[in-house]
């Protein structure tokens, strides 16, 4: 079989959008939901520039909004292809926010999205291999797998903790927080 590679800067994606009033909350922020659709839309595009066929988006991984954007602002979403396995790739985004105004730049949030490339039958489909060409693409490739390794630890212990436990064990162990038991 010939092996395809693809360079990181090949599917790198920039999505740059004025938030308007319609994008606001009922606090006057702009909603995390409008951020998160167009962050879809740059993974979707990043991956399909890598992947040269239909993807589909698998998970979100570490959306954190650590600054609210305001209305006025102008967010730019700059993609990137991190790592690829067979048929995933992990799309890392990094979101940054200008206000014109203030001339103040911020970084809202890097969050991650697991994009995994389809065949015409639906099925997962084996994606090109990434050209790392710098020592940040190959820290950001080994950050992927470690967060994919730790993803898979986590899983694993809270299906073990979820066994574990019982009502009983439950009063005991919400003792000291904020809720209270009404079940009929
Ligand atoms: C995710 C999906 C493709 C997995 O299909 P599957 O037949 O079980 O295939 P596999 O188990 O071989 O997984 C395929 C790849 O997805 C990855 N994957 C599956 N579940 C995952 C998860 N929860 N998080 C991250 N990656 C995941 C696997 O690691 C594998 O990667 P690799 O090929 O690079 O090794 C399938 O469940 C699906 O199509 N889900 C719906 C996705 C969708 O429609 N999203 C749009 C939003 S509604």
């Amino acid at each position: 079989m010939i092996r395809e590679y693809r360079s990181v800067k090949d599917s790198q994606t920039t999505l740059t959008e004025l938030m308007i009033p319609a994008y606001a909350n009922f606090g006057g922020k702009i909603h995390g939901g409008t951020l998160l659709s167009l962050m879809d839309k740059v993974a979707y595009v990043c991956a399909h520039k890598h992947a040269g066929k239909y993807c589909v988006t698998v998970a979100v991984n570490q959306v954190e909004f650590l600054e609210p954007v305001e209305v006025g602002e102008v967010v730019s979403m700059l993609g990137s292809v991190n790592y690829v396995g067979h048929s995933s790739m992990v799309v890392g985004i990094k979101v940054v926010s200008e206000n014109f105004q203030t001339q103040t730049v911020k970084h809202t949030n890097s969050s991650y999205f697991t994009m995994v490339a389809k065949d015409e039958s639906g099925k997962p489909s084996v994606v090109p291999e990434l050209v790392l060409e710098s020592e940040v693409e190959v820290r950001r490739f080994l950050k992927a797998m470690k967060m994919k390794e730790l993803r898979k630890g986590l899983n694993e212990e809270l299906r073990k903790a979820e066994l574990k436990w019982t009502l009983e064990s439950a009063y005991t162990l919400l003792k000291e927080e904020r809720c209270m038991f009404n079940i009929a």
